[in-house]
């Protein structure tokens, strides 16, 4: 299991979003954040003064996923949040030691994706690697 957080540009979410969902990918956590990289933020120029402004706004999603959904959960955020341009954000991959679904008590692989009835038929298929 691994937990994928990314950080894009706010207005490449919806792209990122749909890429996603047409991959299997469907729950994630979406937080609205500030960040900077490595140009350490920006200038402006407001009413003649020239203000600093260190912080961009991004987006950031959690995505925990099982390790099937890895690589292909990564190549669909660079492929719809790419410009090409500075900028464009970051893909951290964590491991992720447990998860637990709150309404079930279910723990584990079982408990990150669909249901343990879904993931049952996605190994008999075996489309699903843990
Ligand atoms: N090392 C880092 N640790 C935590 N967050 C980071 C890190 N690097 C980037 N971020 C987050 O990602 C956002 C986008 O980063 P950004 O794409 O500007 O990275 P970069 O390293 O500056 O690359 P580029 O030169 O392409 O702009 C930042 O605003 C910040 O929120
Ligand atoms: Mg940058």
């Amino acid at each position: 299991m691994k937990a994928i957080l990314a950080v894009i540009r706010p207005e490449k979410f919806r792209d990122v979003k749909d890429g996603l969902h047409n991959e299997g990918v469907h729950m994630m956590t979406v937080l609205d954040v500030r960040g900077c990289g490595q140009q350490k933020g920006y200038t402006k120029e407001y009413r003649g003064v020239i203000e600093e402004v260190k912080l961009h706004r991004k987006v950031m999603l959690l995505i925990a996923v099982n390790k099937s959904f890895v690589e292909k959960a990564i190549k669909t955020i660079v492929r719809s949040a790419r410009t090409g341009k500075i900028g464009d954000g970051k893909i951290f991959v964590l491991p992720l030691e447990d998860c637990i679904r709150i309404s079930s008590g279910e723990t584990g692989v079982g408990a990150i994706g669909g249901s343990s009835d879904e993931l049952r038929k996605l190994k008999q298929m075996a489309i699903i690697e843990i």
